[in-house]
Formats: structure tokens, C-alpha cells, sequence
């Protein structure tokens, strides 16, 4: 099962960034987690160059249409979700893979309830199939743990894995759930 990873912060020792880092390196031999690292490159969403949109939009688009499903982390910025994350959402609104696609949003500061929100609305509206098991606050802010750190933690790897385990029985529960693939027998 393959799991894009798209990180709301371009900084570089982003808490966000380093807990899809740790996802990977923490995901069973099932999961491959591959990390969206094309953000930061998109140019700002302009629909008069869906048809042509460059070559970072089309890395992003075949990576979401390769992807089984995809985590979000993003930090919150004035009560908002970042312009990052929001670029990249807004180049997949009329994507048509990016719809039903079983989704995870990782809230890693316990304050930032907005952007959660926001995110978790603009996913829903955009058709994303959003696994609330997987949608989990792992409270990093302030606990001072790089992705080493996370790795080797007894408190956060175990939440890190449980999720990503929880996103892989979303995955399997929507493609149970899916007529089209029932009918065809996979
Ligand atoms: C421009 C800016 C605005 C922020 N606004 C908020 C906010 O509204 N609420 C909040 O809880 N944190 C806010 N923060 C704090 C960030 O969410 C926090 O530093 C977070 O760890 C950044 O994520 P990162 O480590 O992945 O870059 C803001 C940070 C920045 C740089």
C-alpha cells in the first residue's frame, strides 16, 4: 500500500515535515510512505493554467494518483491552514483521482484547532474520503523531538504506527465498500 505525505511547512526543521519523516521510516513493510516533497515548488494555482500547469503540478498530480492515500500534516498559521497546503489543495480540486481518496489529517500542536478544521472542511468538500481513526492529534509542539527522537520514542512511534495502521484499514474499508470494485472482483 502506497501513502503520499504532504507537509504544510516548508521550514526546515518543521515538526510537521519531520513527523511524515518518522512515519516512514516507522511504517511496517506493507506501507510505503513517500514524502510529497514538490510543495513548495508549485506555482500559485491559477485555473487558466489547468491545462498547462508545469511540470511541479504534474508531479504532484502523479504522485496523488499513484497514492492509496495520503496524510496531511500542517502546521497553523494565523488561525489559518498555511498557503502551502491550500496551493497544493487548491491544484487538486478538479483532479479527478484526488476524489474519495482515503485521506489522514495529523494535528501535531494541541492549540491549532482552526487550521484542523479548515483542513478537514476543505478536504471534505473537495470529495476526500477523510479516515477519522487515522486523523489524529499527535501533540509534538514543545516536546522538543526531532525525527530521531520520535522514532525511538515509547509514547509517539506506537501513535505514529497505530495511525498509519488505521489510515491502511480505510483504505481496505473503501475499497470493500467500492460497487465498482466489487464488481470487478478486486
Ligand atoms: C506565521 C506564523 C503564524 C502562526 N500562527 C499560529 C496560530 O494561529 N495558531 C497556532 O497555534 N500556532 C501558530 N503558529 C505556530 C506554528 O503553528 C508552530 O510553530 C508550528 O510548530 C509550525 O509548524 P512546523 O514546525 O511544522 O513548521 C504560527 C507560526 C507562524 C510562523
Amino acid at each position: 500500500m502506497q501513502f503520499l505525505a504532504l507537509s504544510g511547512s516548508l521550514r526546515r526543521d518543521s515538526i510537521n515535515s519531520a513527523v511524515l519523516r518518522a512515519a516512514k521510516r516507522l511504517a511496517p513493510d506493507t506501507i510505503d510512505v513517500q514524502l510529497c516533497s514538490v510543495l513548495g515548488e508549485l506555482p500559485l494555482f491559477n485555473p487558466d493554467q489547468l491545462d498547462n500547469p508545469g511540470e511541479a503540478v504534474r508531479r504532484l498530480w502523479y504522485a496523488v494518483a499513484q497514492a492509496d492515500a495520503l496524510i496531511f500534516a500542517s502546521p497553523e498559521y494565523a488561525h489559518g491552514v498555511t498557503g502551502t497546503i491550500k496551493n497544493a489543495l487548491d491544484w487538486l480540486v478538479s483532479f479527478e483521482p484526488f476524489a474519495f481518496k482515503p485521506v489522514a489529517v495529523i494535528n501535531t500542536s494541541p492549540r491549532a484547532r482552526h487550521a484542523d478544521a479548515a483542513l478537514r472542511e476543505t478536504l471534505t468538500t473537495m470529495a476526500a474520503h477523510l479516515v477519522e481513526p487515522a486523523s489524529v492529534s499527535l501533540p509534538l509542539l514543545g516536546a522538543h523531538l526531532d525525527e530521531d527522537a520520535m522514532v525511538s520514542s515509547a509514547e509517539w512511534a506506537p501513535a505514529i504506527r497505530s495511525m498509519l495502521l488505521a489510515l491502511s484499514e480505510g483504505v481496505e474499508q473503501a475499497v470493500g465498500s467500492d460497487p465498482e470494485c466489487a464488481f470487478q472482483g478486486l
